[in-house]
């Protein structure tokens, strides 16, 4: 594998596109914005930056990946010579069949198609091309330069092979691909979107205030973030759209999504992204508690 063509050059496409780069791989970044991707080669840039300035690269390695990159606007032309397609566009099942049957039409008949989707069934997706075999999930986490897993999501049709060469393709990227199968949720939003769900229900039934709910999972539980405060940073709509496809596909009670959440969503209170969410982030009142509404 030489070429690797990402599309969609938001949050996570740059990060995986700035991965595949460090590694020496060429990348042909794709997006239909020329404003996405004029930020996304900035995002790459300034992360470059941070990590020339903690000597963790040199210079020189900053330009190379930098020259490992090729952008265009034009899907087509930019998958010309893949090996492998990952796409990384915005979570929308209907976005995403469009672009696998596109894929599937000018993609030559080798390549293997990836997607990032946190929630939208791999089957489905491979289902609309004639290669359901060499269709599979490739769930990097934000930040993806940063966090070592990669979620493999194996279709109903994915095959043998090209579970092995994605598993291998991820360890040359210093990562730890994990295989798991195609059910909603796969395992890292099933686990973890129910246990911020919980929390948003403990914060509505009142039993304890935003702080203390992150307080309780931070320093109890070890985890770094509070998943109050994890939901911000995931975007309230984004956790939303995922136990939605959750509660659909298990038709289960269990994920259905805290009235509270919903309501958030509804008043475009989406976390960090829109200024407010179970926190305040905006510039007077960085990170501070959004409490008035909630206790
Ligand atoms: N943000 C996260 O933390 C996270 C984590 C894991 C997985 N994901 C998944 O990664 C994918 C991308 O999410 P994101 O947060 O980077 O979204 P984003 O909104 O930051 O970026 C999406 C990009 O896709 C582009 N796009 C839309 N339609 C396109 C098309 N037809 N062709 C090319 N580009 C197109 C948009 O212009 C935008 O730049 C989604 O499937 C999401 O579920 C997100």
């Amino acid at each position: 594998m030489k070429n690797i063509a990402v599309i969609g050059a938001g949050t996570m496409g740059n990060g995986i596109a700035h991965t595949f780069a460090q590694s020496g791989f060429k990348v042909q970044l794709i997006d239909i914005s020329e404003d996405s991707l004029t930020r996304g080669l900035n995002t790459i840039s300034k992360n470059l930056d941070r990590m020339v300035a903690k000597e963790k690269i040199s210079e020189e390695d900053k330009s190379n990946t930098l020259n490992n990159i090729t952008t265009f606007t034009d899907t087509v032309e930019g998958v010309k010579n893949a090996d492998l397609v990952v796409e990384a566009a915005t979570e929308n099942v209907d976005l995403k069949l469009k672009i696998f049957k596109q894929l599937d039409e000018v993609c030559a008949e080798n390549t293997i198609l990836a997607t990032n989707t946190s929630s939208i069934s791999i089957t489905q997706i491979a289902a609309v091309t004639s290669r359901p075999e060499k269709v599979i999930g490739m769930h990097f986490m934000n930040p993806v330069p940063i966090m070592k897993l990669v979620e493999i999501i194996r279709g109903y049709s994915t095959s043998d092979e090209v579970t092995t060469t994605i598993m291998d393709l991820s360890k040359t990227l210093g990562k730890v691909p994990t295989e798991v199968n195609d059910y909603p949720g796969f395992v890292a939003n099933r686990i973890l979107m129910p246990m911020i769900n919980e929390s948003i229900e403990t914060l509505y039934n009142g039993v304890a205030g935003v702080e203390e709910i992150d307080t309780v999972m931070k320093l109890g539980m070890a985890h770094p973030m509070g998943p109050l405060q994890l939901a911000d940073f995931i975007g309230l709509d984004v956790c939303l759209s995922i136990l939605n496809v959750m509660y659909d596909g298990f038709k289960n009670p269990k994920y259905a999504p805290c009235p509270l959440l919903v309501n958030m969503v509804m008043a475009g209170k989406l976390g960090v992204k829109s200024g407010e969410g179970f926190y305040d982030y905006s510039e007077s009142r960085k990170a501070e508690k959004v409490s008035k509404q909630f206790s």
